[in-house]
């Protein structure tokens, strides 16, 4: 058992980790919004302390602006509050002897001024996308969202920096780029979401702008080993799409090498369903790809196990086992049944589906 690479220690770009489990991010939206989309609350310490037996935690989605949210009781990284809030977790989770990087998250055109404190939603291009909103007033249709100019986009890409920088202060040892599921660097990527005629639209060199001027803002900040970006070439989730993601998706690989970036956490598929969506050649990037590969979406024990032992990946990451799971680690390795999660509890504010899954030792 212990032979199987899975549970082996390694390194996930720079940052040493004890096995290749990784927890996915996840929004559970139990934050203090009141105060400030705070996280660090004694639940939320809890929460990530009872999952520190993977080898690398990813925070859930943390907003690098007030414009970047898209979820009730999300947290943020870009006030001073936001940081203080965030350092017992990240101490807690390395007092359990484990490493934890925060995800840095603009949701762009998925959200409604309810949620951003009355800002519209911005996006590459002028573009509705067919989804709702779940706001304090109920679900509501998103708007239409503001198109960038390039003077602005300057300022968002600064904000992904401070968030980087702010995340390393928050003791965080890394930051993983939000680049998936139809969040704000995905709209530039996506054929689908980004209608520019500038140097941010057009061809696929130039729809790779956005993210490379991000992932070098936030290289330059904290150092290429510590930053990963999170990608999804071929989910519609967020009601996105490309004309061709093998080649947007390609060149964006090949810069990323030149980049040194220290990993790429791939969503093989559809997110959280359906992994065989054509359009992208994973065999290719993973060959391709430098750094750690992360695999993520519906991956089982056998499926995790496997990849590790072929060299499909370096590590496999588990959000929604996760939930339910605290001590996933534990339970892969004893090949124990896993607990299934209550959905109802997925995003509900307070204790109830948050911490009190039960492990296989109390
Ligand atoms: C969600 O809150 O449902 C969510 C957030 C970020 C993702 C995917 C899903 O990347």
């Amino acid at each position: 058992m212990d032979d199987l690479k899975l549970f082996q220690p390694g390194k996930i770009g720079s940052i040493e980790v004890k096995n290749r489990v990784v927890m996915a991010p996840l929004t559970r939206c139990r934050s203090d919004e009141v105060a400030g989309d705070i996280p660090g609350s004694d639940m939320n310490i809890e929460y990530y302390r009872q999952r520190a037996n993977a080898g690398l935690i990813i925070s859930e989605g943390t907003q690098v602006s007030p414009a970047g949210k898209g979820y009730m009781a999300t947290p943020g990284i870009y006030s001073e509050a936001q940081v203080q809030g965030w350092k017992p977790i990240t101490e807690a989770v390395h007092a359990a002897g484990s490493k934890i990087i925060a995800q840095i998250w603009h949701v762009g055109r998925i959200t409604h001024p309810d949620l951003t404190g009355g800002l519209n939603p911005i996006a590459p291009s002028a573009i509705k996308p067919n989804v709702v909103a779940y706001t304090h007033n109920g679900k509501v249709d998103v708007p239409v969202p503001h198109e960038l100019t390039a003077e602005e986009i300057k300022v968002v890409v600064n904000e992904y920096r401070q968030g980087a920088a702010n995340a390393i202060k928050a003791g965080f040892d890394g930051v993983e780029i939000h680049g998936a599921n139809g969040y704000l660097i995905d709209q530039f990527l996506r054929d689908g979401a980004n209608k520019r005629t500038d140097q941010y639209g057009g061809s696929f060199e130039n729809r790779a702008r956005f993210a490379l001027e991000v992932v070098d803002a936030v290289i330059a900040e904290i150092g290429a080993g510590k930053v990963g970006i999170r990608l999804s070439p071929v989910t519609p989730f967020n009601d996105l799409s490309d004309s061709n993601p093998q080649e947007v998706f390609g060149y964006l690989i090949e810069q990323l090498n030149q980049r040194g970036i220290g990993f790429i956490h791939m969503i093989e598929g559809s997110t959280g369903g359906d992994r065989n969506v054509p359009g992208f050649d994973y065999g290719w990037a993973r060959k391709t790809f430098k750094g750690t590969y992360i695999v993520n979406n519906g991956y089982t024990r056998e499926m995790a196990i496997n990849a590790l032992e072929t060299g499909w990946a370096d590590a496999v990451s588990f959000g929604r086992a996760y939930i339910a799971n605290p001590d996933l680690v534990q339970r892969l390795k004893l090949n124990a049944p896993l607990a299934e999660g209550n959905p109802q509890t997925y995003y509900a504010p307070g204790p109830e589906g948050y911490i009190d899954y039960p492990s296989l030792t109390a």
